[in-house]
């Protein structure tokens, strides 16, 4: 990755579903840059396509227009290999869902995206990151033993393991009591302090956008504001009044 573009950049992202009268536009035209090494919460109301810009970011979803450049690399016209290698290798996500595979331990679910990326799982690594989660004891279950808050805990570690320049998560707190939450904070700041990564979180906790540098306000598929060094107060009030935002544009 080049060191001058910004790790995560998207210009002029659309992603429309359905035609004619049916059609529902989820992104309609948004402009980020994500500077190497920053942490950046994307908040907004249910349906204001959150969800939408990571799977296009992550270069799982195609957009309808626009562009998507990771490191400086445009990926959007790639073929599906092309941007499964890229990926793999540069990209490490934690969605909606987990996605963990049911018949493998966490240890192994973890260390699953090394493999696919064609390397050797490191497993100091994986031991590693399964401690920072919480679940250093469960390292051997299968996640059809673990609550909902343990998978997501895994799919954080799993998200983290090729030690990749950007990461992806959807709500990665969304299941997690507060204490457990913090820590998941605590390891995504971290990432981005200690190891130069580039962490977009989706989140609807105003105290866990207080943990990113700035938080990114999205509504109706469209970037209506931003703020910079939040705090869990300020970006409380800026979520109780999006409609202001909006009005302002
Ligand atoms: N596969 C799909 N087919 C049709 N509409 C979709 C699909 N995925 C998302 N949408 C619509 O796009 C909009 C944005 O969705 P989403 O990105 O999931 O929002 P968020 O994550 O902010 O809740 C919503 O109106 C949603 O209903
Ligand atoms: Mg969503």
């Amino acid at each position: 990755m080049s060191t001058t573009s910004p790790a995560l950049e998207v210009q002029g992202l659309t992603r429309t579903y359905g035609t004619g009268d049916a059609t529902i536009t989820a992104l309609g035209g948004v402009d980020l840059a994500f500077a190497r090494g920053t942490f950046t919460a994307v908040m907004g109301p249910s349906g204001s396509g959150k969800s939408t810009f990571l799977s296009c970011a992550a270069g799982l979803d195609r957009p309808s227009a626009g562009r998507v450049l990771v490191g400086g690399q445009d990926l959007t016209d790639w073929d599906e290999d092309r941007r499964t290698r890229l990926r793999r290798q540069q990209i490490g996500f934690a969605f909606q869902g987990f996605h963990l595979l049911p018949y493998l331990s966490a240890t192994q679910n973890v260390a699953l995206p090394a493999r696919l990326a064609g390397g050797r799982p490191d497993r100091a690594r994986v031991r590693m990151l399964l401690e920072r989660v919480g679940l250093g004891e469960r390292a051997h279950h299968l996640p059809g033993s673990m609550s909902g808050g343990q998978q997501q805990r895994v799919a954080i570690a799993r998200a983290l393991v090729t030690d990749p320049d950007v990461v992806l998560a959807d709500e990665p707190t969304g299941a997690l009591d507060s204490a457990t939450a913090r820590q998941i904070l605590a390891l995504l700041r971290a990432s981005v302090t200690e190891m130069g990564q580039t962490v977009v979180m989706v989140t609807h906790d105003p105290v866990a956008a207080s943990y990113a540098d700035e938080v990114v306000f999205l509504v109706d598929g469209r970037v209506a504001g931003r703020m910079t060094h939040p705090t869990a107060d300020a970006v409380a009030g800026q979520m109780a009044h999006l409609d202001d935002l909006v009005v302002a544009r």
